[in-house]
């Protein structure tokens, strides 16, 4: 009985413990589910330009931020991106750091044609 009681709560730590980790992969930040496979072209992400309706690709990848504009550390100058290839305005920022390149794939849709 002591056996089957040991072992029994064995299982139990050991469920624990994968749950624990599944937990973990689900919190890092990934792309949206829906976007596998998705190509678009300049001209797709040029219609996409205002403070309401904001995407820009950068490095052959394309985001729509608009839920990112209002709470954009930098504030408007976000706008300056949108509905273009915004590649070397993004890497021109001085102080955008390791944390915006981990936010960008939050709001990643697909890749540039
Ligand atoms: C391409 C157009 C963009 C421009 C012109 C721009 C401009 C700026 C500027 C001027 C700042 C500095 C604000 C200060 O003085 O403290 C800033 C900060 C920041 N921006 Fe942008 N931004 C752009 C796009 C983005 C995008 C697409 C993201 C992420 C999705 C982003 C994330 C951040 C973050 C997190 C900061 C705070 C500094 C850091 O920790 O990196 N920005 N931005």
């Amino acid at each position: 009985m002591k056996k089957f009681l040991l072992s029994a709560s064995l299982l139990v730590l050991l469920g624990a413990g994968c749950s624990a980790a599944t937990q973990q992969t689900a919190s890092n930040p990934q792309p949206a589910a829906n976007t596998a496979g998705k190509t678009y072209a300049l001209v797709d992400v040029a219609k996409h330009n205002s403070a309401t309706d904001c995407w820009m690709a950068i490095s052959g990848k394309v985001y729509d931020v608009t839920s990112y504009v209002d709470n954009h550390p930098g504030g408007p100058a976000i706008l300056k991106g949108c509905g273009q290839d915004a590649t070397t305005i993004f890497n021109s920022v001085p102080k955008h750091s390791g944390k915006a390149d981990s936010i960008l794939p939050t709001y990643y849709i697909g890749d540039l044609k």
